[in-house]
């Protein structure tokens, strides 16, 4: 296996001759720059490997910033993920291996995962459900929540699945911008021993969602629950409805699902995709990517409640009809061992987790990993934030025992696919622990300064997409002009993913981290202006500045100011309070870990909060960093600043 260890810092100024000669003549970079002549004719071509009902008359419509993909195409997801099986030999073949908390475990073979999935269609189109209406989903990881995104899919119902670690209140502003008709919830899940209510956060909720006319509950904890008028249990409704349902023809341009995500602004952004393009999308990295074959066992790691699950547990490996591992818990619960375990048990070969869950991991040491049998791994995957070199390093030799390739992919919620990663399928490259390493075929991803001009390798800048690609997002969901002010800041309409990059001497791509107002704590996805107006809606919070630093298990970790309305008087027993109003508000991902209490916030003169100066304070840099940054306001006052916060953080 070649990697450069050398570069195992984030070090980017590096040179290795013999790695440029092997990577100018690779099938991948040929592959690559074919791809990019032509990129309508290229995702034609991939888009043929799919099922359609009828194939599409114009592969895409470019009216910026608005593509659609493969228009005049028909086709149903559920069919790529099912049907398409039923007839071969894959029929009876684990498609979903479940393991619950607990230890209990369920196995579906794709022929039982096709049935499910029908009769449950059935019983939502009793319902009322429609093609084009939208289901709220919000269930722990059970097979359950595969098969109610499958049986959307199935009769054309747009599916917008919540994280279960979500606060009623994010459920009815989400609800509400989508007008759901339906939510789908469980009596309960478990979570680290524990019961989550979630049929009670959702009787909360719904008081204030008037568009919801049915909740759909799930037995899962036995826990007991109140039924009230609106709800039916998800067994009942089952009950008599024949294990066939019709698929809907679908145009390729129908939304597949809206899934809500955080951004710069205050309210979450309903990001929708499309049915045809995304699928090809995710099919084709796929299959570049992982390399699936017949014979893997693969383990996604993320909730099906954000997009990997999405894309990388539900829709894409059963495209591929591909056995995979569905855990309900989390990876530390009861013992800090669970996904090695699993990978023994199961014979696991390709893992994608998240770098939180490795420096978790590894803060346990290697006695742990050492013994468990990891030797059916093949492939190592990594996704949702920057990966540290060391961790990287560890996950190589420890977990892989340096046999496995990593596959660092970089995307977002909003490219539907993953965008950036090794693509193991088309070529085994020279790897770069800390690199995402290359674009994918197809997509035509550079690095700019502020004026949207493309800078020269080696400088760091704004990461854009420059041409459209079929996992593309459509808009937010009824909000085209916040669609286009979000994502199109740059004339010549390249996409702005919000992150900065560098290329390098060699191509390789690395992902720096986001240039905007995102966070990303254990790889989920926050706005600190979100936060802050949650903060606001504190009855004691006059004001609020919210930060990140750097935390070496989370990645990030959310540091807040806070300055308080004049009656009320700064004490722990108020911050804890606060604490648990963002907990009850948004959910526990959002949990802040310091609370300050500051008479005045640090703002420029024009009244802007001074993110950078924050960012510094609180990360231990020095001012040097942030003068120039802040407009208009003298060096010594911005000392000053700096000073003042600084001895309120150290003396807490
Ligand atoms: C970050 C997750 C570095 C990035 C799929 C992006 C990454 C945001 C990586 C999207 C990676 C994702 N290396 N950073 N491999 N993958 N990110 O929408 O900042 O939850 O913009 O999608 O995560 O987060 P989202």
């Amino acid at each position: 296996m070649s990697i450069d260890k050398d570069n195992s810092s984030s070090d980017i100024n590096f040179t290795s001759s013999h790695l440029k000669i092997s990577l100018d003549k690779s099938t991948f970079q040929i592959k690559r720059a074919q791809s990019l002549q032509n990129i309508e004719k290229f995702w034609t071509e991939q888009a043929k490997n799919l099922v359609w009902n009828k194939y599409w008359d114009k592969t895409l419509e470019w009216n910026p910033p608005f593509a659609k993909w493969f228009v005049g195409g028909l086709v149903n997801a559920s069919i790529n993920c099912l049907d398409k099986h039923i007839n071969s030999e894959i029929k009876n073949k684990a498609a979903i291996i479940w393991e619950g908390e607990n230890g209990e475990n369920i196995t579906l073979t794709y022929y039982q995962l096709y049935q499910k999935v029908n009769q449950f269609s059935n019983a939502l189109k009793n319902l009322g459900i429609r093609k084009g209406d939208r289901v709220t989903i919000y269930l722990p990881m059970v097979p359950e929540l595969p098969i109610a995104i499958l049986a959307c899919s199935r009769i054309g119902a747009i599916h917008n699945v919540i994280f279960s670690g979500f606060s009623s209140t994010a459920l009815v502003d989400r609800i509400n911008d989508a007008k759901s008709k339906i939510i789908i919830t469980a009596d309960g899940g478990f979570r680290r021993g524990n019961i989550i209510e979630l049929k009670k956060i959702v009787d909360e909720a719904i008081i204030n969602t008037p568009s919801i006319q049915n909740v759909i509950v799930l037995r899962r904890t036995g826990n007991h629950i109140e039924m009230r008028g609106k709800d039916v249990w998800w067994h009942e409704i089952i009950q008599n409805q024949s294990s066939y349902c019709e698929p809907e023809l679908i145009e390729s341009i129908h939304p597949l699902f809206i899934l809500y995500t955080s951004g710069t602004t205050g309210k979450p952004k309903g990001v929708v995709h499309s049915t045809g393009g995304y699928l090809t999308h995710i099919y084709s990295t796929a299959k570049w990517v992982f390399d699936f074959n017949q014979q893997d066992i693969f383990f996604c790691t993320a909730d099906i409640g954000w997009i990997t699950g999405h894309s990388y547990i539900v829709y894409a490996p059963l495209m591929h009809g591909v056995t995979e591992i569905l855990y309900e818990g989390t990876a530390d619960y009861p013992h800090p061992d669970r996904y090695w375990s699993f990978i023994e048990k199961y014979g696991i070969t390709i893992l994608y987790t998240t770098p939180t869950a490795l420096r978790m991991y590894m803060r346990y040491g290697n006695e742990i990993p050492n013994s468990f049998n990891l030797s059916t791994l093949r492939l190592l995957g990594t996704v949702g934030e920057p990966i540290n070199p060391e961790v990287w390093m560890w996950y190589f030799t420890i977990i892989g025992k340096e046999k496995c390739p990593i596959v660092d992919t970089w995307w977002q919620t909003e490219t539907g696919g993953i965008m950036i990663s090794h693509c193991t399928g088309i070529d085994i490259m020279p790897m770069k622990p800390g690199s995402a390493m290359f674009p994918v075929p197809g997509v035509d991803l550079a690095v700019v300064n502020e004026e949207g001009n493309t800078l020269p390798q080696n400088q760091k800048g704004y990461l854009v997409i420059r041409k459209p690609w079929p996992g593309m997002l459509m808009t937010l969901w009824e909000d085209d002009g916040k669609y286009k002010n979000n994502y199109w800041k740059f004339q010549n309409y390249y996409y702005f993913t919000g992150d900065y990059a560098i290329i390098d001497d060699e191509l390789y791509f690395w992902l720096l981290g986001r240039s905007d107002d995102v966070i990303k704590i254990s790889g989920h996805r926050l706005g600190t202006i979100e936060l802050e107006s949650t903060f606001i809606s504190h009855e004691s919070v006059a004001e609020a500045a919210v930060t990140s630093k750097p935390d070496r298990i989370k990645g990030e970790s959310i540091i807040a100011f806070l300055v308080l309305k004049k009656d009320f008087v700064e004490s722990d027993q108020l911050r804890k309070e606060i604490i648990e109003h963002i907990r009850n508000n948004i959910g526990a991902i959002a949990t802040p870990n310091e609370v300050y209490f500051v008479d005045r916030l640090p703002k420029t003169r024009s009244g802007k909060i001074m993110r950078r100066l924050l960012k510094s304070v609180v990360s231990g840099l020095t001012i040097g960093d942030t003068t120039t940054l802040e407009d208009g306001t003298s060096i010594k006052e911005i000392q000053k600043i700096y000073n003042d916060l600084n001895d309120i953080i150290k003396n807490k």
